[in-house]
C-alpha cells in the first residue's frame, strides 16, 4: 500500500517519555518514549504480552503509570483517570472487548454516558438520532441507528464504537485488535474507516497482530517488546515478513529505522 514518498504526518500531538508500568512482579511497560503525531496512523505491533494494550490503558488513563511523563501539544499534563484523558486531551479508545449495551439501540450506544441534554436537563433523544443517522450516513457504516447493538456482527460493533470517536470529534482514536475477530471484509469496512478519520485529520493509533493491516493503513509502524518500543519504523516499502523480521530480530537496544534503511534487509529476506 506504501508509496516511495516520504511520509508528511504532524506535529506531536502526545508526547510519551519514560512511561513505566509495573503488576506486582511483572515490567509491562519499560521505559516507552514515543510520540503519537497530529494527522497520523500509528500502527503499533509485537508479540503477546509485549504490551501494546497496556500501552494504550496508560495513555487513556485507565491505568495509572508508575513512571514517567505525558506532553500534550507540548504542555506537560497528568493523565490521571479516562475521563480526563477523553475531554481534556481528546482522546477516544475503542477496546478489544468493545464494552457495548446489547439491549440499547446503536444511537444510544453511541451517545451512551454523554447525552446531549435540552436545557441543560433533559435528554433530547430527537436530537441524538438525528446526529447518529448523519454520521453513519457519512460514515458508510451499513447500520441502522434504531438497531440493538445485540443483533449486530463483530464487524458492525467495532465500526459503531469507531463512530463515537468521530461523534464527539475527538483528536486521537485508539484501536485495539479492532479486525482480530471479523471477516476479512468486514475488516476490509474497518480498515476503510480508519482510512477516512485520517482524511479527516484524526490521528489512529492501531495495535494489532494482523500485519497486513497495520501495513495497509499505518504511516509509522512502533514494534514493542517486553515492554518496550524495540523499533520505530516509517511504512514506506516495507512488507509483511521486514514486519516479522522486526518484531522476532532479538534486538536489545533501541533502534529507530527509516523504510530506506530496511530496504536491505527487504532484500535479504528475499
Ligand atoms: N491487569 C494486569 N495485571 C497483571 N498483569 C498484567 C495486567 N495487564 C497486563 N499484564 C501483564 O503485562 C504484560 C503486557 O500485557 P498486555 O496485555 O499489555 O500485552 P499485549 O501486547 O496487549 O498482548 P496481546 O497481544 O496478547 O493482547 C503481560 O505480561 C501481562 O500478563
Ligand atoms: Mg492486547
Amino acid at each position: 500500500m506504501s508509496g516511495g514518498a516520504p511520509v508528511q504526518t504532524g506535529q506531536p500531538l502526545l508526547m510519551v517519555r519514560g512511561l513505566v508500568k509495573t503488576f506486582g512482579g511483572v515490567t509491562a511497560i519499560d521505559d516507552v518514549t514515543l510520540d503519537i503525531r497530529e494527522h497520523e496512523v500509528l500502527g503499533i505491533i509485537g508479540d503477546n504480552g509485549a504490551g501494546k494494550s497496556t500501552f494504550l490503558a496508560l495513555v487513556t488513563g485507565y491505568y495509572h503509570a508508575d513512571g514517567g511523563t505525558f506532553f500534550h501539544r507540548g504542555r506537560r499534563v497528568e493523565v490521571s483517570s479516562p475521563a480526563k484523558s477523553r475531554h481534556s486531551l481528546s482522546i477516544e479508545m475503542v477496546y478489544q472487548d468493545l464494552a457495548m449495551a446489547p439491549d440499547l439501540t446503536v444511537w444510544e450506544n453511541l451517545f451512551l454516558g454523554e447525552e446531549v441534554r435540552r436545557l441543560g436537563l433533559f435528554v433530547d433523544r430527537v436530537a441524538m438520532r438525528r446526529r447518529a443517522t448523519t454520521l453513519l450516513e457519512q460514515m458508510q457504516v451499513p447500520v441502522k441507528p434504531n438497531e440493538l447493538v445485540g443483533s449486530l456482527s463483530g464487524g458492525q460493533r467495532q465500526l459503531v464504537a469507531i463512530a463515537r470517536g468521530l461523534l464527539f470529534d475527538r483528536d486521537i482514536i485508539l484501536l485495539d485488535e479492532p479486525t482480530a475477530s471479523i471477516s476479512a471484509a468486514k475488516a476490509a469496512d474497518v480498515l476503510a474507516t480508519i482510512r477516512s478519520l485520517e482524511g479527516r485529520g484524526k490521528t489512529v493509533v492501531l495495535v494489532s497482530h494482523r500485519l497486513e493491516d497495520v501495513l495497509a493503513v499505518s504511516s509509522r509502524i512502533a514494534v514493542f517488546s517486553r515492554g518496550r518500543v524495540s523499533h520505530l519504523v516509517d511504512n514506506t516499502g516495507l512488507t509483511v515478513a521486514d514486519l516479522f523480521h522486526l518484531m522476532y530480530s532479538d534486538s536489545a537496544e533501541e533502534k529507530v529505522a527509516t523504510g530506506a534503511e530496511l530496504a536491505p534487509m527487504a532484500a535479504e529476506g528475499a
